[in-house]
């Protein structure tokens, strides 16, 4: 596999990218039109366990509005220790710093294979290609991880339950910002145990000509939610009101953003936003996604109790999981073209 960071180190792109890399924008949307005027909101979540009845009801609220209004957000205080962090930031940067025949085992590999290690989204759809490496595993409901380096399977273990815990907190939350019971969600998804959690470290190496190539396209995510860690440099950008927002995290906040089987479930009242990643010509940023999901067998559909109390009739045909994300990732990476409405 010729992967970005094998092209960079090898020298061939020292000045410009290689033609495939130029990614080439549809001259009708406004992929050019960016701003920090605005960002996302900040949700505080240790106030759902620990705050007052009040505080417990204005960060229901907020993530109700957040919802709704940006589908993004960051989350403070949400209980993962840094030092957790740092280690899967670490031991994340240490898998791509191994020789590529030390990650070929994870080479050319399916997407239910339980580890794939590639480059692009998929290169046998790609028509251009994208200045990503990635690490894709599957670590729940069956934990899986690499050998190597050694101890990241221990850290990505830890860091992967502990990402649980908050997603579980955060979708009681959005449950009661639907005005649904706590354990909505949990419940009818049948998360406790056989949620699915996929984990992928997305590398993006410097780019000689960062304003010509792209790490990731405008996409929005599979799953219920996203929890996205980073290194501390810039590269996330989320579509608000037609333009695209630079995402500059807190330190140690998390992004999370609302997938589209949360769309689904809440009827449309929640959207997915498409996202994406812009690459930098000064060093190699990593991020850290874990995407959320229902086990893969479950049928998502428009929540009952949303369509009968809002009287408005399922928007979203249902569809089972693990359909969803092969029909997603066998398809170039486009918007949001796989959600199917009624
Ligand atoms: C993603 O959309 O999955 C990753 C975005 C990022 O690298 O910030
Ligand atoms: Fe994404």
């Amino acid at each position: 596999m010729f992967s970005v960071k094998r092209l960079v180190e090898s020298g061939n792109c020292y000045q410009s990218v290689p033609l495939e890399y130029v990614f080439k924008t549809n001259p009708n949307d406004d992929c050019t039109n960016i701003t920090d005027a605005d960002t996302i909101p900040t949700i505080d979540i240790s106030l759902l366990t620990s705050g007052s009845p009040e505080q417990r009801s204005d960060v229901i609220q907020s993530i109700g509005k957040a919802c709704r209004e940006w589908g993004f957000f960051m989350v403070i205080n949400h209980g993962v220790a840094k030092a957790v962090r740092d280690e899967m930031l670490r031991a994340s940067e240490s898998f791509f710093k191994q020789t590529e025949e030390q990650m070929q085992e994870y080479a050319g590999k399916k997407l239910f294979d339980p580890i794939r290690w590639g480059t692009g989204f998929n290169r046998a759809v790609d028509t251009t290609f994208f200045w990503r490496d990635y690490l894709k595993v599957h670590v729940h409901p069956h934990f899986n991880a690499p050998q190597n380096p050694p101890g990241f399977s221990d850290i990505l273990q830890e860091y992967c339950k502990r990402s649980r815990e908050v997603a579980g907190e955060l979708l009681k939350g959005i449950s009661k910002s639907l005005g649904l019971e706590e354990s909505y969600i949990d419940k009818t998804m049948d998360l406790e145990t056989s949620s699915h959690q996929l984990l992928v470290v997305n590398l993006y190496p410097p780019c000689p000509q960062p304003e010509l190539a792209m790490g990731l396209p405008p996409h929005s995510d599979h799953g219920l939610l996203t929890i996205l860690m980073q290194n501390g440099l810039q590269g996330l950008q989320v579509h608000h009101n037609g333009s695209w927002v630079s995402i500059d995290p807190l330190p140690d906040s998390f992004v999370v953003n609302i997938g589209d089987h949360m769309e689904i479930l809440s009827n449309g009242k929640y959207k997915s936003v498409l996202h994406r990643a812009v690459v930098n010509g000064g060093a190699t940023r990593v991020s850290i996604a874990t995407a959320h999901g229902p086990p893969l067998q479950k049928v998502v559909v428009p929540a009952p109790e949303l369509v009968h109390r809002e009287n408005r009739p399922p928007a979203y045909r249902g569809i089972k999981y693990k359909e969803y994300l092969e029909l997603q990732q066998s398809s170039p990476l486009d918007g949001k073209s796989c959600l199917t409405h009624v």
